[in-house]
């Protein structure tokens, strides 16, 4: 249907986004949302945002118009901060706890990535679940085989979307075949840097698993690669299990929990970030907030495994804010929808005694995913200038959503409905770099009626 012909495509509907942090500033200065809007991509980044009375002027002659439909919304692409893309295997498997459910199933899994083929195999099957789930950005863990960090990469590569990925580190407490040695793991992580970082979108990620399968040798190391290269990730998992804790002072007898280690090896800082974070103490999340680490919010892993409910109101809107954002953690996590996800951030933060609004859950899956990556500057965010990475969502992709959503009267519900109602049956279309990547083939339901809210 795009003609080659066009060197701008503008999509024309209902759009929201985010211009700041809602947990800082209130929902109604960081939202923004208009009934009919206009988004327009060209050479992989957004040109033109804004109402379509106005933007609709000012689009260059050879633009594309093309409508996203009634019942729909645009929404910035959604970044998952936490994945590992060879778990796509033994996604769903049911574990006991933590250190069970690795020795059962991820380790297994985990070795068949010495085959290239396999790797590049599974790779694919992740990214398009991605595009299904309309995500375009996810920070992902590989295994302990450059070459399957390579396989993942050319995939990407290949689409044209924003990944954060890395080698797994481990040196100790895991099957032979996925362990290295503190010089072999820098070895290869830093030929994976050379190759990778900063190629077309791809961006690296030191990746020790967590501190009981590195040993001290190994996470000094890490710390050390990580400082080398300036710009790339950091990538860990801390405090997910209470038996976990217990551990790491046995291994680490010299340290102050979980987040002291990484801490103590230099791997906290700006673009570090750890999945779960669920046991960490008041001490430890301002320690988060000092240095600018991030935190991975896992909640379906998280009840997946039986780990524990974060706190996700006490790291964010106390006075020392950390930077969060959500994560799938595939396969752990047991959908790649971020809409589930929302759903299950949700429930946690309920069981908290948190209401987490609507507006709040989604600015959390987008804008908010950016900050904690610290990519705010160019994906989370529908904005002139931006990486043109944009969804757009059925609003009534579902019998019982059609349903719910008559009953809906303003914005705040209808998003409120997708938060516990949707998944990725709702991703209508997915726009990587200003080109489609993925459509669903036919509307679930009949639409019957424009909605918009004002
Ligand atoms: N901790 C260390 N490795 C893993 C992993 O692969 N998944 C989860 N959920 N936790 C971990
Ligand atoms: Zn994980």
């Amino acid at each position: 249907m795009i003609s080659i012909d066009y060197k701008y495509h503008a999509l024309r509907g209902a759009a929201l986004t985010y211009t700041d942090d809602p947990f800082r500033v209130g929902a109604h200065l960081s939202m923004r949302y208009d009934s009919d809007a206009i988004v327009c991509m060209s050479e992989g980044k957004i040109t033109h945002f804004g109402p379509a009375r106005r933007v609709l002027f000012q689009l260059p002659a050879d633009t594309l118009v093309e409508r996203t439909g009634k019942d729909t919304l645009m929404l910035a692409g959604f970044i998952d901060c936490h994945a590992h893309y060879p778990q796509t295997e033994c996604i769903g498997d049911c574990g006991e706890q933590l250190t069970d459910w690795l020795n059962g199933y991820t380790f297994l899994a985990e070795q068949k990535f010495a085959s290239k083929a396999h790797a590049r195999e599974v790779a694919k099957v992740f990214l398009r679940e991605c595009l299904r789930a309309g995500t375009t950005t996810a920070c992902v863990c590989c295994t302990v085989h450059p070459q399957a960090v390579d396989a993942f990469f050319e995939e990407a590569n290949a689409l044209d979307m924003r990944m954060i990925a890395g080698k797994i580190l481990m040196d100790r407490h895991a099957p032979q075949a996925l362990t290295d040695t503190p010089r072999r793991g820098y070895d290869d992580s830093k030929s994976l840097i050379l190759r990778w970082h900063d190629r077309g979108r791809q961006l690296y990620c030191v990746t020790p698993k967590f501190s009981l399968t590195s040993t001290p040798a190994q996470m000094e190391m890490a710390g050390l690669l990580w400082a080398e290269h300036p710009g790339t990730y950091l990538q860990s998992h801390v405090a997910e299990n209470r038996a976990e804790a217990g551990w790491v002072k046995d291994f680490y007898p010299q340290r102050h929990g979980c987040l002291d280690v990484h801490d103590y090896y230099k791997q906290l800082g700006p673009r570090s970030i750890y999945a779960h974070g669920v046991w960490l103490s008041e001490a430890e999340l301002r320690r988060c907030h000092e240095t600018g680490a991030a935190i991975a919010h896992c909640p379906s892993a998280n009840a997946f495994l039986g780990s524990g409910v974060f706190n996700l109101k006490s790291a964010l809107t106390s006075e020392r804010p950390v930077r969060v954002g959500l994560a799938t953690d595939i396969g752990a996590g047991a959908s790649f929808s971020m809409l589930r996800t929302l759903k299950r951030t949700y429930e946690a933060a309920k069981l908290n005694g948190y209401d987490l609004s609507a507006a709040l859950a989604f600015y959390l899956a987008t804008r908010g995913g950016a900050r904690a990556l610290y990519l705010e500057d160019k994906i989370g965010s529908i904005a002139v200038g931006h990486e043109a990475d944009v969804i757009v969502l059925d609003l009534k992709s579902t019998p019982v959503i059609e349903y719910r959503m008559r009953e809906c009267e303003d914005l705040e519900e209808a998003l409120f409905v997708q938060m516990a109602l949707a998944d990725e049956r709702a991703i209508l279309a997915t726009y990587v770099a200003g080109k489609l990547a993925y459509r669903r083939e036919s509307r679930h339901i009949e639409t019957r009626q424009d909605q918009s809210y004002e």
